[in-house]
């Protein structure tokens, strides 16, 4: 242990997180735009004997990165989500682990509705035309899409992300429909203020009905591989889907027979299975026409990305003098 705590910082961040870090310890970053290998992850951690690990959703923080330094008693992800993280390692070790729960609901809960409009009016494919010189008249039959309005929405997962993105449907008069652990009904009632009518059933009823689909889950067992080729079989063929959970949620080779096939019409995606999507993965030949893929970018709004830093350090600090993070990641998954 360090009179001042060292801090590892896996990528740059915004400033305002460098600054909270940099009043109570010394910070060293891992200064290129990619991720660091595993391999380098676990040499920096040892070399430097961090006392703190600041890292992201692109980092894999497994047995060996908790037990490269012996000095490590606090990790806390610029994220949500922390299934990149060994909890099992962590909370055995005693080490803390914080997230950001809530700061970037309403932000990643606009860009799926991004990925969802640009889907349904061809927003991706129409830009590429004009670029490319394509815009010769106005057509009546050309770039048709689909009407969002009047439309129904399936939200499947209905936490404080899928709640924020079903609350926004009521301006386009949508029928929501949902799938949840159980009935949740405090979101139901939010849902209700907004005027919108939530109604809760199965995942085959949901995916029959859609025109447009949602996945808002974590990234969990029982979560890993929801929606598969039955799942897409049953979807209609003129059915949107946009992921901006976890790319692990759809299976990816199911989803390029669903593209290939035509068993939905678009995929729009703001996260793949695997990440990133190399440029010569079998998705990608799918043209615009069939699918969008954004790179994993769900919280990436100036104002969210510096009050995550914020967090993210604040949560670091709270373990690095021994007390439980703001936001623990092993409190919020039932470790505490
Ligand atoms: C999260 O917070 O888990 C997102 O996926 C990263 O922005």
């Amino acid at each position: 242990m360090h009179d001042t705590p060292r801090v590892y910082v896996t990528r740059q961040i915004p400033q305002a997180g460098m600054e909270r870090l940099e009043e109570e310890c010394d910070v060293f970053v891992w200064d290129e735009p990619t991720a660091p290998p595993r391999d380098r992850l676990v040499e920096r951690v040892a070399d430097l004997r961090v006392d703190g690990l600041f890292c992201n959703v692109a980092d894999t923080v497994d047995e060996a990165v908790i037990d490269a330094s012996p000095d490590l008693r606090s990790i806390a992800t610029m994220s949500v989500g922390y299934d990149h993280i060994d909890l099992d390692a962590a909370a055995e070790r005693d080490v803390a682990v914080g997230h950001t729960p809530g700061v970037l609901s309403e932000t990643t809960a606009d860009l799926g509705w991004a990925l969802l409009m640009a889907a349904a009016r061809r927003v991706v494919e129409a830009d590429q035309q004009v670029h490319d010189g394509e815009w010769t008249a106005w057509g009546p039959t050309i770039l048709l899409g689909r009407d969002v309005h009047d439309a129904t929405l399936g939200v499947v997962g209905l936490g404080r992300i899928g709640t924020a993105f079903a609350r926004r449907a009521a301006g386009f008069d949508m029928d929501v429909l949902y799938t949840h652990t159980s009935r949740n009904e405090a979101a139901e009632a939010e849902l209700a203020s907004y005027g919108i009518d939530a109604e809760h059933c199965t995942l085959t009823e949901l995916l029959e009905r859609v025109d447009f689909l949602s996945l808002q889950v974590p990234l969990l067992e029982e979560t890993e591989g929801l929606i598969g080729e039955e799942e897409l079989r049953l979807m209609d063929d003129e059915a949107v889907l946009v992921n901006t959970a976890r790319g692990e949620v759809v299976d990816t080779d199911a989803l390029d027979a669903a593209l290939e096939n035509d068993w939905i019409r678009h995929a729009a995606l703001d996260v793949t299975d695997p990440e990133p999507l190399p440029p010569t993965h079998s998705l990608l030949r799918h043209a615009p026409e069939k699918l969008t893929v954004t790179p994993h970018i769900g919280s990436a709004s100036i104002e969210t990305r510096s009050e995550m830093a914020v967090m993210t350090a604040t949560n670091l600090l709270a373990g690095l003098r021994d007390e439980r993070p703001p936001h623990s990641a092993l409190a919020d998954a039932g470790y505490e």
